[in-house]
């Protein structure tokens, strides 16, 4: 595999990263996961954005890295997936140096790495054909999920713990609200309307999640950004995981108990339909 490290492409074997990296030492940094559809990448500005905001956020010295779209791009082509189902990860820290809490003076470069790994489509397609199963568990993380950061040990728990239960996806809950997975966003639809917690320092602000409100604002399905209760959870009619490598998946339970009749329900069949052609896949498939 052909990996990009400090603008450089060698072979990821070749990769070096110090052991003084604040990566690895202090999770200090940030990573990005972009999806490409048979080459083409999905909402890349976006996730550059973002990136650029948690930059902002995390007081790192540089600000764009819209560059990294071309090399996103040579990542594909270079491991042979320009036509294929693949996702990119980058991910940037704060650089090597002597371990500290505050940040290295000078500042050393930071340390940019990525890669390109082919994407099991047919395995999600079959999740978004069936639905899932998820539970809930109290959120453990930290007040600045915002920032896209690589300190994931309560989501690491959370999806582990959803795993050894048999589901798919965990929902953190926080003061009493169904908050975002470990991996992706929450939605749940209440008497019709599409229903996800509005942006903030506790949720990651999804690209999908993004797309899914704009392809609502056209195609003029309801939606209301306000908490999702726990305790009004049982009236839900539908709910679904909303991510880049997820998509619009159905959850049809939560904690063993049915969501709506169980099974996938209109809203998210429609909302997968109107993402396929989003992303030039047909459908329905097969
Ligand atoms: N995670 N919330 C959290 C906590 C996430 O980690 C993610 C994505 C999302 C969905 O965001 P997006 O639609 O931009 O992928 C929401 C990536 C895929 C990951 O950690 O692998």
């Amino acid at each position: 595999m052909i990996a990009y490290f400090n603008n450089d492409f060698l072979d990821k074997d070749l990769v070096r990263i110090s052991p003084d990296d604040r990566g690895f030492l202090l999770a200090d940094g940030l990573y990005e996961v972009l999806r490409s559809y048979g080459g083409k990448l999905f909402r890349a500005a976006d996730h550059i954005a973002r990136l650029n905001y948690g930059a902002r956020h995390l007081r790192l010295p540089q600000g764009d890295f819209s560059y990294l779209v071309p090399v996103a791009e040579e990542l594909l082509r270079r491991n042979g997936l320009a036509d294929a189902e693949a996702t990119v990860y980058f991910q940037i820290t704060r650089g090597a140096a002597k371990r500290s809490h505050a940040f290295p003076a000078p500042q050393p470069p930071l340390t940019v790495y990525g890669q390109a790994n082919p994407f099991d489509e047919q395995a999600m397609l079959r999740r978004l054909e069936t639905g899932v199963a998820a539970i809930t568990l109290p959120d453990q993380r930290w007040a600045r999920c915002d920032m896209k950061t690589v300190g994931l040990t309560a989501n690491v728990l959370a999806n582990q713990a959803a795993h050894e239960a048999g589901a798919a996806e965990a929902i953190l809950v926080r003061d009493g609200v169904l908050i975002e997975g470990t991996h992706s966003n929450f939605m749940a639809v209440f008497g019709g309307t599409l229903v996800t917690a509005p942006t903030s320092n506790y949720i990651l602000a999804g690209i999908t999640r993004k797309a899914v409100l704009e392809l609502c604002a056209r195609h003029g399905l309801p939606v209301e950004l306000r908490p999702i209760f726990a305790s009004e959870f049982h009236l839900a009619e539908e709910a679904m995981i909303v991510g880049t490598t997820v998509e619009v998946t159905p959850v049809l339970t939560v904690d063993g108990r049915p969501v709506g009749n169980g099974r996938p329900g209109p809203l998210a069949r429609r909302l997968q339909a109107l993402f396929a052609a989003e992303v030039g896949r047909p459908w329905p498939l097969g």
